[in-house]
């Protein structure tokens, strides 16, 4: 399973990057509000540059000409562009049309194995159930991410499956249990699940005993 950052925050992206973890990028327009003072394009440009994977900008269109012509324009500014289209018919519609033009899509905001299915159908190349959202509503959001992965196995569909909506560092295992082939996280999720108080504890034990052990050797006489 790879790791996506769900952020449009440059900063955090060059972070991860950093560790050697990181195949794409994904953003909606509410990360984007957070990143004052860019613009939309320049934002994904920028990512582009830093991320050598699928880097996904969402359309705001409600009917399928609208986001085909969204689709058309965020294409253009890098070819790792994915486009991200919601889990509606227009939705689906605009899949269709942009896979026709060699555009790739990410159908966001799926929450049920039937969307899911429909949207690979029409072609999308990712699909994105939702699970943190309807865990938030007393649902069990994996299993809509389980139910896809066993589907487009069985049917040979081949949208890859993005689990999207990750609250907290059990998702990301529970996520690659399921078989996903991505997982988008946020940051501060990203950063919880490197930790571990036993690495942290082992590196100090590590350093204490490597100084003893130099120490001792340095009061050694030399030998000549
Ligand atoms: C990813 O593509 C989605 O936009 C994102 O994971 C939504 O997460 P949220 O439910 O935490 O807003």
């Amino acid at each position: 399973m790879r790791i996506f950052l769900d952020t449009a925050n440059i900063d955090e992206i060059r972070e991860v990057a950093r560790w050697g973890i990181l195949s794409g990028v994904t953003t909606n327009p509410t990360l984007m509000s957070k990143n004052s003072g860019m613009t939309h394009e320049a934002v994904i440009r920028t990512i582009a540059e830093i991320v050598d994977g699928p880097i996904s900008a969402e359309t705001v269109s409600l009917d399928t000409a609208g986001m085909v012509d969204e689709g058309r324009r965020f294409a253009k500014w890098h070819p790792n562009v994915v486009v991200k289209v919601p889990s509606t018919p227009n939705g689906w519609g605009a899949v269709k049309a942009l896979k026709a033009e060699g555009v790739r899509t990410n159908v966001t905001l799926c929450f049920s194995a039937n969307q899911a299915l429909f949207a690979a159908l029409a072609g999308a190349y990712i699909i994105s159930p939702f699970v943190g959202r309807l865990d938030d509503i007393s649902e069990d959001g994996m299993q809509v991410v389980r139910d896809t992965v066993e589907i487009y196995r069985k049917h040979n569909l081949p949208t890859l499956v993005l689990a999207a909506s990750i609250r907290h560092p059990v998702h990301i295992i529970e996520a690659a249990k399921a078989g996903a082939d991505i997982a988008t996280v946020p940051y501060d999720v990203l950063l919880k699940s490197t930790k571990h108080p036993l690495t942290d504890k082992g590196i100090e034990n590590f350093l204490k005993d490597w100084q003893t052990f130099t120490t001792d050797q340095s009061e050694k006489p030399v030998k000549r």
